[in-house]
């Protein structure tokens, strides 16, 4: 199995290339931008679509690393966790359908960000 060290990274990779993406996206649609008018539509979509990934795997890889074994019950701050991880998956279909809560999801997306990592931080039961 790799490192501990590794799947963090691939963790913060996940995290970092999914806000771009949805940044990207709310922020033209904010200004007015249609969808396909995007210059950068396919790559944000590829970007956000990785990052997801990439953050479940590094999720799953960091688990296993400080010693969750298979079927072992998951604690309340992970499932919190995968449920951020859900609407940060699904979000994604929110800033061309609601333009003006671009300006909200702006503020949001890095504080559930910073919720999520506080649930790996803190670990509350
Ligand atoms: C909303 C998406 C997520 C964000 C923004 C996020 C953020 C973070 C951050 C910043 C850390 C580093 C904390 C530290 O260094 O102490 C971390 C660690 C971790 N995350 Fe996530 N995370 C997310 C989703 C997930 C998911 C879906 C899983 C599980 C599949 C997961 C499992 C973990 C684990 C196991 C750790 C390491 C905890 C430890 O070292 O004790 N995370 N996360």
């Amino acid at each position: 199995m790799l490192p501990y060290s590794f799947y963090k990274i691939v963790h913060i990779l996940g995290i970092a290339l999914t806000l771009v993406a949805l940044g990207g996206m709310t922020v033209h649609a904010l200004n007015g931008g249609l969808k396909l008018e995007n210059a950068a539509r396919k790559l944000l979509i590829a970007m956000h679509g990785a990052g997801v990934f990439l953050i479940l795997l590094g999720g799953f890889g960091l688990l296993a690393r400080i010693g969750f074994a298979h079927g072992s019950g998951f604690p309340l701050w992970l499932w919190v966790k995968l449920g951020l991880w859900a609407s940060f998956a699904i979000v994604a279909a929110i800033p061309y359908r609601k333009p003006n809560a671009g300006r909200a999801l702006l503020v949001a997306l890095p504080t559930l960000a910073a919720a999520a990592a506080a649930m790996a931080v803190y670990k509350p039961t």
